[in-house]
């Protein structure tokens, strides 16, 4: 039955490679967020990811491998010797959430990488994603499997509830491990540079590359340069935002009615005030990002299922993987951009 949710016994990973190599769409759970795969040397299949997603055509796709042995098969090219070593620094983190921006091999169509001479790739560190690439005789292009611009998916059922139509199946591999999307390291740029905050934190790249944080962390292109310029499309404001409005709960100054409220707190014990709150997710105290970045998706799609007209958010220390947490909310809480819907 198309879209539905199976276990990942040995029968439906072959299934599942079957499916991918006649171009249709595949549910895949990794250690970060659910992906949407397909093959990612199939240009129809590529199509078919960007219309289930309703995915502008600029924003290229992540592809991934089984190890980094393959990169060099028909996936990145023309890697420099200093490129290589970078990449030998970098591979304490694969397989992990770690993505890699290369120079791009001719075999990988045009349709995944939005027209760039670079890709995206990493090597994910889940057993049902390594499973099926084994299974896979070619790379798999996955996005967050989430209808563009909505939070990403971290269990099957988010997958079932936003894409299940255009799935041939949904592989279970249970509730994301961290949560939130890998972070995306261009090596494309000398230095390399961080494009997108994620799963694991710019400090610990920063050591492996024994190069200051800051000179990873710099500015580069915006999204106002241009399409061209745009290094990290992904990082579009637009993303990951709920329906529902949601604001930092530390800064919104406005009357709200409590009982129409959600609240998502990083605290282990709430005020008393938090009682008064329509639903209150707790996600964990706010020492342990790691336990925040977990439930963080599943929190903002259950408040938004409530029906509620605002849902508060706590903050927390933009450090380590609270500055992919609190860029994810940044961008979610942007009044300009969500107001507007
Ligand atoms: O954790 C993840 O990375 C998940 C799982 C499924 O692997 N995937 C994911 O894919 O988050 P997606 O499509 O939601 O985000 C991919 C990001 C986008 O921001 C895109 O613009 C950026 O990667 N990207 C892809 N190719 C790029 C390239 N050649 N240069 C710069 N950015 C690129
Ligand atoms: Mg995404």
């Amino acid at each position: 039955m198309p879209g539905s949710i199976v276990s990942p016994t040995d029968d439906a990973l072959d299934a599942a490679a079957r499916a991918l190599a006649e171009g249709k769409l595949v549910g895949m759970p990794t250690e970060t967020v659910y992906g949407l795969a397909a093959n990612a040397w199939d240009a129809t299949a590529i199509g078919r990811i960007f219309e289930a997603k309703g995915r502008p055509a600029n924003n290229p796709l992540i592809v991934h491998v089984a190890s980094a042995d393959r990169l060099e098969q028909a996936v990145a090219a023309d890697l420099s010797a200093e490129t290589t070593r970078l990449i030998e620094r970098l591979s304490p983190f694969w397989p992990g959430p770690l993505t890699l921006v290369l120079p791009k091999h001719d075999r990988v169509p045009r349709e995944a990488t939005a027209g760039r001479s670079t890709v995206a790739v990493r090597v994910p560190d889940h057993p049902v994603a390594l499973a099926l690439l084994a299974r896979c005789p070619f790379p798999l292009a996955a996005p967050s499997a989430n209808r563009s611009n909505y939070v990403s998916p971290t269990t099957a059922r988010h997958v079932a509830e936003g894409l299940g139509d255009a799935v041939s199946m949904i592989l279970d591999g249970g509730a994301c491990r961290h949560g939130l999307e890998s972070t995306i390291l261009t090596l494309a740029e000398n230095p390399p540079r961080v494009l997108r905050h994620g799963a694991l934190p710019a400090e610990r790249l920063a050591e492996a590359l024994v190069l200051p944080l800051s000179m990873l962390l710099r500015e580069g292109p915006t999204a106002k340069d241009d399409g061209a310029g745009l290094a990290a499309p992904g990082q579009l404001p637009l993303h990951y935002s709920p329906a529902t409005p949601l604001r930092f709960r530390e800064s919104y100054a406005e009357p709200f009615d409590s009982a129409r409220t959600g609240l998502i707190a990083f605290r282990a014990v709430p005020l008393p005030s938090d009682h008064a709150f329509a639903r209150t997710e707790l996600l964990g105290d706010a020492a342990d990002e790691a336990a925040i970045a977990r439930g963080l998706f599943a929190a903002l799609r259950r408040l938004d299922e409530a029906g509620l007209d605002l849902i508060l958010v706590d903050s927390c220390e933009r450090a380590g993987l609270g500055r992919a947490i609190m860029d994810r909310l940044d961008r979610a809480t942007r009044r300009d951009v969500s107001d507007e819907r």
